[in-house]
């Protein structure tokens, strides 16, 4: 945590911030790239790219706010679907993140994970995230998570099936839902306290749906690209003046 940032943001945005209640897990769907290109006569391509350095400022950002998990959707399984240029584009963007932020992420102590169908994805972008999952896995600060060729169903569904696998009848039948996340890709990891999804859209579209039936969702028009560690700030603020009551009573 950077005390000098966060006052700095909390007097330029004439907000609040509570160093006590930052979301130890924030989850992102990173949306609108494609219509901030085309807002500036570009290719979807450009609206990627600047998703990208939109990342890289987000993962600074969390690390100096106290936010210990960061997982984003960088690429669902419902993505395949779009253009092949496409998504050469994306896959691109991935190997060249894994190759060319590797230095920048180790000096900030981040670590990168990640969840989703990693035997599905092509052999460049395995081979270039797996050295970047390598020489990140004793950093402590930040835990990245991509969440890369990753459905929530499909997490879900792979759980239940290793589950089976590992335990006799019995012990399924005697599985809590502790014991059931535990067969899931992000067992380990807290469960998300804040979802944020850009562009203006209302949707889960398959994210991380079990992990997420506790966390307070935060939607913002703002594009992608555009989304800054002024909005995270914005965001983190706006999260802290929630009441997470869990389903029980607010405490008088
Ligand atoms: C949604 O914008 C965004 C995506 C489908 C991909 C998100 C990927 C990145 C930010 C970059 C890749 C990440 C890494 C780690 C290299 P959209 O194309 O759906 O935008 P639109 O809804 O405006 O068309």
């Amino acid at each position: 945590m950077d005390m000098a940032y966060i006052d700095e943001f909390s007097s330029r945005l004439g907000l609040t911030f509570d160093s006590e209640r930052v979301p130890e897990h924030v989850a992102i769907v990173m949306d609108g790239n494609g219509r901030w290109a085309k807002q500036r006569g570009l290719e979807r391509n450009m609206g990627h790219r600047r998703g990208v350095e939109a990342l890289e400022n987000i993962v600074i950002g969390c690390r100096k706010l106290g936010v210990r998990y960061l997982t984003v959707y960088a690429f669902s399984t419902e993505n395949w679907s779009r253009p092949k240029a496409e998504i050469g584009t994306l896959m691109n963007l991935l190997s060249e993140f894994a190759d060319k932020k590797l230095n920048r992420l180790k000096a900030n102590q981040v670590k990168v994970q990640v969840v989703g169908d990693f035997a599905g994805l092509p052999m460049l972008q395995r081979l270039a995230l797996k050295h970047l999952l390598d020489a990140t896995a004793q950093e402590k600060e930040l835990v990245l998570n991509l969440a890369l060729n990753y459905g929530g169903r499909a997490d879900i569904l792979q759980a239940l099936k290793q589950a089976a696998r590992q335990l006799t009848p019995e012990e399924v039948q005697n599985m809590t839902e502790d014991d059931f996340a535990g067969f899931l890709q992000t067992a380990g990891l807290p469960e998300p306290d804040l979802l944020i999804r850009t562009s203006g859209e209302l949707r889960l579209s398959n994210f991380l749906l079990w992990q997420l039936a506790y966390a307070e969702f935060y939607f913002t028009d703002t594009l992608w690209p555009d989304f800054d560690e002024a909005e995270l700030f914005r965001a983190i603020c706006a999260y802290q003046s929630r009441s997470r009551r869990f389903g029980a009573l607010a405490e008088a």
